[in-house]
């Protein structure tokens, strides 16, 4: 059985007074849902004040990218041992707005993987097609693509200490939710990808769904027995729609 986590992603946003007030509120719904990880992924300039405002608390945090590097001459990158030694279980890497602003391709990803896990913080490692890709049928191709290019460079075993976000480029920030079917189908097929290597690391790895995932949509999402939770963009910018989401994740228990 996976634990459910559901995990927010606030992207470039926040204030010191939205991110107090939003870390706030989190923190008993953290609590209150025992058989679920909630987990926020702060823009890193707000990391040590997340560190603080979560002290003793169930919620979890982590960052939205991480260099390769553990330190050196190499400007404005914050490395995974920076990132650990403020409290981050988590580093989202591949990033759909990385790859494509800023040129991330499967190899660096493929490093940045292995530079958080190397410092132990968990990566979270996003794939997804898009529009286009799409509706030219090729999803399952390109997800399978850009987790081979992982699975290659750091090896299978390493998803057991790793979480997968499914993130299908056209519904992330349009309000266009993948329907749970969709979803669904794409995550068995991440499963079955990752069995062909190692059926009990397919079986363990918790498979997060992302984009529009929002207050109304997640608990059907969260249903499908290859959906274990949340990447969530806009609504985890909201307490009150991040609170429904966290419990939409405890109702599937
Ligand atoms: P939205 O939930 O805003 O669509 O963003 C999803 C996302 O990109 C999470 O990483």
């Amino acid at each position: 059985m996976r634990t459910p986590l559901v995990m927010g992603n606030w992207k470039l946003n926040g204030t010191k007074e939205s991110v107090t007030a939003l870390v706030k509120a989190l923190l008993e719904p953290a609590a209150a849902n025992s058989g679920v990880e909630t987990a926020v992924c702060a823009p890193v300039i707000f990391i040590g004040m997340v560190e603080e405002l979560t002290k003793g608390s169930a919620l979890k945090y982590g960052s939205e990218d991480v260099d390769v590097h553990v330190s050196g001459a190499y400007t404005g990158e914050n490395s995974p041992a920076m990132l650990r030694e403020f409290g981050c279980t988590y580093a989202i890497v591949g990033h759909s707005e990385r790859r494509a602003y800023h040129n991330e391709t499967d190899a660096v990803v493929a490093a940045k993987f292995r530079a958080a896990q190397d410092a132990g913080l968990i990566p979270v490692l996003c794939i997804g097609e898009s529009l286009e890709q799409f509706e030219a049928g090729q999803t399952t191709e390109v997800c399978a693509t850009q987790l081979k290019a992982v699975i290659d460079a750091c090896g299978i075993a390493s998803f057991s200490k790793a979480v997968i976000a499914y993130e299908p480029i056209w519904a992330i920030g349009t309000g266009k939710t993948a329907t749970p079917e969709i979803a669904q189908n794409v995550h068995a097929g991440i499963r079955k990808l990752l069995a062909e290597y190692d059926p009990a690391v397919a079986e363990g790895v918790r498979i997060l769904y992302g984009g529009s995932c929002n207050a109304k949509t997640a608990y059907d999402l969260f249903r499908q027995p290859d959906i274990d939770g949340g990447l969530v963009g806009g609504a985890s910018l909201k307490a009150p729609d991040f609170q429904v989401i966290i419990e939409s994740a405890s109702k599937t228990l």
